[in-house]
């Protein structure tokens, strides 16, 4: 049986990164690659090792599949010329896609009707900021799809073949559920630029400094997993042990640094829902010392990363 081929508009990190998994596992073989730019579809094509460049899409047949990883923002517009250089209503009978499907965690499904073919979207959970990494660390991902019924499992099937744990759901808001997967993938990044930089300021080298830190989260990733973020709560906040938090909120770095002072807070409130006011556990002293940077900077200490 000859093999579906997989057109594609918006080949950036994500699209050639999933193109070239399913040239590799040979659930595709991949077709037109069309991007803002010819040179940068040339790119896609050369990495994925499949596929012709376009200028715009030319015919697609009858069986063949459309995806659609372009920008979240664009991805409604794409969809509108991509029907009327389709076709639109007058399209030739027979001629495809026989769906589309986009790979965006904020925006629905429905935002591809215009095209005028059944649609899905498939959400892969996977930071794609490599592709040549993200094709070696794809495998054990989660994909999460919503879409039409006669095509969201075939196409969740497509993200199986490339090793994803696939599941289909329905969110109330997607946008939520989008700003949930940003909250747990892009403020890691942010905490960990935070804690280099402090580690780095103490005088610890860069790698010393990396080694530490990632260990020291994945110790308690495992245990958040294991109990979840309130229970697996440690340290001196968690603990109420006042002497040592105001330390903390007057040391250099640390005093005058919001983001510190905020995640502060944060750990105090999670601290006062693990304790659940049983313990002794006295939150607002806490919350004073760790409220207003400029208060303790005012106790000599430098602000400064
Ligand atoms: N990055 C992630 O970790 C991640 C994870 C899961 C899902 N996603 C989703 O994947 C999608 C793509 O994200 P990305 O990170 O791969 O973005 P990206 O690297 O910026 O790639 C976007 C691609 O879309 C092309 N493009 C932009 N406007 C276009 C248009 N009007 N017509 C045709 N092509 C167009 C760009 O072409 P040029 O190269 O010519 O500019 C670029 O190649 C988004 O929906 C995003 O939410 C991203």
């Amino acid at each position: 049986m000859a093999m579906t081929t997989l057109h594609i508009v918006g080949c950036g990190r994500v699209g050639r990164s999933l193109a070239r998994l399913w040239a590799e596992a040979g659930t595709f073989s991949i077709g037109q690659v069309l991007n803002r730019s010819v040179e940068s579809a040339r790119e896609a094509a050369s990495f994925i090792g499949q596929g012709s460049a376009v200028e715009r899409l030319e015919r697609i047949d009858a069986g063949d599949w459309l995806m659609l990883a372009a920008p979240d923002g664009r991805l409604a517009s794409i969809a509108t010329d991509i029907a009327e250089t389709l076709g639109g209503k007058d399209r030739e009978p027979g001629a495809g896609p026989a769906l589309a499907f986009h790979v965006s965690g904020a925006e629905p499904a429905e935002v591809l009707r215009p095209i005028g073919r059944p649609v899905a979207s498939v959400h892969p959970v996977c930071p794609f900021s490599d592709p040549s990494r993200a094709v070696e660390t794809f495998a054990g991902s989660h994909a999460l799809g919503e879409g039409d019924d006669e095509v969201l499992d075939s196409v969740l099937a497509a993200f199986a073949q490339i090793g994803a744990a696939t599941m289909r759901f329905d969110p109330v808001d997607k946008r939520r559920y989008h700003a949930a997967t940003i909250a747990a993938s892009n403020f890691l990044n942010v905490l960990d630029d935070l804690a280099l930089g402090l580690a780095e300021s103490a005088g610890l080298a860069h790698e010393q400094a990396l080694k530490v830190i990632v260990a020291l989260q994945r110790a308690g990733l495992a245990n958040i997993e294991r109990v979840g973020p309130v229970q697996a709560l440690t340290g001196p906040i968690e603990r109420g042990d006042r002497a040592v938090c105001e330390k903390l909120a007057r040391t250099p770095g640390v005093a005058g640094n919001d983001l510190f002072m905020a995640l502060a807070r944060a750990a105090v409130d999670l601290a006062e829902r693990k304790h659940g006011g049983r313990s002794g556990y006295l939150p607002d002293p806490l919350r004073e010392l760790f409220a207003e940077s400029g208060i303790v900077r005012s106790g000599g200490a430098d602000g400064g990363l």
